[in-house]
């Protein structure tokens, strides 16, 4: 009886350390910060790209575009889009200065060149005027946002005419092990845990038109992507 109670406890603190560790990286996910932050995006620039590179596959990109890339995070997919258009340019915004500073690392060689610049800013106010781009893409960023139709708009305003804007994530609600995504998302980080309808609602809502819903169900990914008109 004493060996099974001791057991029990053992379980629920291992329980409680595990759903403590969990909330943190989870947190660092939202706004990365400080050296666990920097971990944080290192690990994101290696296990995002997959996803990333699979979403951008929906998405025709020239090799002239000027693009941005909204929560940017440790720069990895600034990297790849400053690779694809060759004579364009890449600008990066995120609102957390370890990210900033990460993304910049990333891209040095091309911040030399003249093909990137990454700033620090938030979604809800980009620091670009109308029409300024061909692609904004948000990759495992939106759930965050802390005004998710308004931040949609704020996009569609950075858009020229014809531009397009591309959501690519990994939790949404209905995916493949859709049970262990939906706690984390709703309750430890309080985020939005949208199903492909309601993102394409969203974008719908927000005045894009040529809405396409992309999924790869035996992975669990999305791309949502409209069309300034
Ligand atoms: C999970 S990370 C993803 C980073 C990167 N896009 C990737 O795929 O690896 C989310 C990023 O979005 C940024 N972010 C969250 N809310 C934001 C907001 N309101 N404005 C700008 N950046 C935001 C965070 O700071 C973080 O760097």
């Amino acid at each position: 009886m004493a060996l099974s109670l001791a057991a029990v406890i053992g379980a629920l603190a291992g329980a409680a350390i595990g759903a403590v560790v969990m909330a943190r990286s989870a947190r660092q996910c939202r706004k990365p910060s400080d050296r666990a932050g920097r971990a944080v995006l290192q690990r994101m620039n290696v296990s995002h790209a997959e996803l990333t590179a699979w979403g951008l596959s929906h998405v025709a990109i020239r090799d002239d575009f000027t693009m941005l890339d909204v929560g940017c995070g440790g720069g990895r997919t600034i990297d790849r889009l400053a690779s694809i258009a060759t004579k364009g340019k890449v600008f990066g915004v995120d609102y957390s200065e370890d990210s900033v500073a990460t993304a910049r690392e990333t891209n040095a060689r091309w911040i030399e060149q003249g093909r990137v610049d990454i700033q620090l800013g938030t979604v809800s106010r980009l620091p670009f005027p109308d029409g300024t781009f061909d692609l904004v893409t948000a990759v495992e960023t939106h759930y965050y946002w802390p005004d998710l139709p308004r931040d949609v708009r704020e996009v569609f305003r950075v858009l020229q005419p014809s531009g397009t804007f591309a959501i690519i994530a990994e939790a949404y609600r209905g995916r493949r092990n859709d049970w262990l995504f939906r706690p984390t998302m709703t309750l430890i980080l309080r985020a939005a845990y949208l199903t492909p309808d309601e993102h394409r609602h969203l974008l719908v809502d927000a005045g894009f038109v040529d809405v396409q819903i992309f999924e790869e169900k035996a992975k669990g990914w999305i791309c949502a992507s409209g069309r300034r008109a």
